[in-house]
């Protein structure tokens, strides 16, 4: 009692063990369930990423099917959750909104909420990831007063979430396979990153016994933070405020400036220290998709590649190893896609859903103990309440 490790930040605690994502971030690797996450951007899709996440191996073609169709049968919303978004002001911030109505789930499942029952674990598990797009689509319909589009579920789940998204009740959006790819691997990207602030948070709010939906709610908005998962939508923002090439050695110079709060959004990563897999990935996505939408020479990106390029030749990234992270080269994908800066996030969210489920799934599968982190006291001695 009294004798604690006194580790700010986490560095070098290790608050659980886990089987679902491997980094190593010397030589910038990342596994999920032991495949790389490049082959899984470029062979699997973002469902059976799902799939393989929570249950730990690759679907045959049958359990693939029956998922996907599974998680069509949830896509739909409570009409009454409906209501909730009618109390917001329509510029609330969406991550706001879906702080709210997420944790909001919990209200609406009282027969399926015993989650000692694996078969509740598992439709609470099917019901998040298809009400996360949906959910996530109402909050961009209602900042824009356009109706709420219902899904639908003859598209794929990214097709999907763009015709929630963009479609009308007057003209349907028309499904573009590359931008409906990228979706796809952007959600594939974001999946799971093992125990980032916002995974930690759900399992510590897990840890407790509270049900998933509200631990989910408490990773929404753990990632909300530019530091973590606010830092795709904080990039694009930077961006647009270098504006043009030439500005590019004023704000290296603000990021090494100590006196200076402002830092290179989109750089630096705690535990990758060589490079992050996903920004390559992301950086190759970025350019096809900026081909295909016959938009190249976006400034943005053209800003961006030079921003990356000065940045890694300048001694004070180089010693740091601050490399680009996967939120660097995101949202230039998503702007090119028509998707508003504040929803960056909101995707992010979407994605890493399954990432938190499962490991509060794997959490909760097995036996745990409350998490309660003990503190190094600095306060005031014991004193007496002064007399009166
Ligand atoms: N620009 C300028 N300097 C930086 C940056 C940056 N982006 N990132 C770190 N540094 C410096 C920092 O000032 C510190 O310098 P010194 O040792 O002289 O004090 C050193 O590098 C180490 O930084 P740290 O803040 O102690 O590192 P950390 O592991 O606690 O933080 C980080 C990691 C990702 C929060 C941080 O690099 C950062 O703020 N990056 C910008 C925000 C960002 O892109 N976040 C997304 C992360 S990836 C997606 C996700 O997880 O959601």
């Amino acid at each position: 009692e009294g004798l604690f490790t006194y580790d700010p930040g986490f560095v070098s605690t290790a608050a659980c063990e886990s089987q679902i994502t491997y980094i190593d971030g010397a030589n910038g690797v990342l596994l999920h369930r032991g495949y790389p996450i490049e082959q899984l951007a470029e062979k699997s899709d973002y469902l059976e990423v799902c799939y393989l996440l929570i249950h730990g191996e690759l679907p045959t073609a049958e359990q693939a099917e029956e998922f996907r169709s599974t998680v069509k049968n949830h896509t739909m919303i409570h009409e009454q959750l409906r209501n909730f978004f009618n109390g917001f002001r329509r510029d609330a911030h969406p991550m706001a909104i879906m702080c709210g109505v997420v944790g909001a789930l919990s209200a609406f499942y009282h027969d399926t909420m015993d989650f000692s029952d694996e078969h509740h674990r598992e439709i609470a598990a099917f019901r998040l990831m298809a009400k996360m797009p949906t959910l996530a689509a109402m909050c961009y319909k209602y900042s824009t007063g356009q109706p709420f589009m219902y899904p639908r579920n003859d598209l794929d789940y990214a097709g999907n979430f763009l015709h929630m998204m963009f479609g009308t009740p007057c003209e349907p959006y028309q499904v573009n396979p590359v931008v409906a790819k990228a979706m796809d691997r952007i959600f594939v990207l974001h999946a799971d990153h093992e125990q980032n602030a916002s995974t930690s948070t759900v399992r510590l709010a897990g840890s407790s016994g509270a049900n998933p939906f509200a631990c989910i709610a408490s990773g929404i908005a753990a990632l909300w933070g530019p530091a973590h998962g606010g830092a795709n939508e904080a990039v694009l923002n930077m961006l647009l405020e270098i504006g043009d090439e030439s500005r590019i050695p004023e704000f290296i110079q603000r990021a090494k400036d100590k006196s200076d709060p402002f830092r290179l959004m989109g750089f630096g990563h705690r535990v990758y220290k060589n490079f992050d897999p996903r920004a390559k990935v992301m950086k190759q996505t970025c350019d096809d998709v900026l081909k295909e939408l016959g938009c190249e020479n976006d400034p943005l990106f053209r800003i961006a590649r030079e921003l990356e390029r000065i940045a890694l030749e300048d001694p004070y990234f180089v010693e740091k190893k601050l490399y680009p992270n996967v939120d660097f080269y995101s949202g230039i994908i998503l702007r090119a896609v028509g998707i508003p800066v504040s929803m960056f996030t909101v995707i992010f969210a979407m994605a890493r859903t399954i990432g938190w489920f499962s490991h509060w799934h794997e959490m909760v599968s097995s036996s745990y103990r409350i998490g309660r982190p003990r503190q190094l006291y600095t306060g005031h001695t014991a004193r007496d309440y002064p007399s009166k």
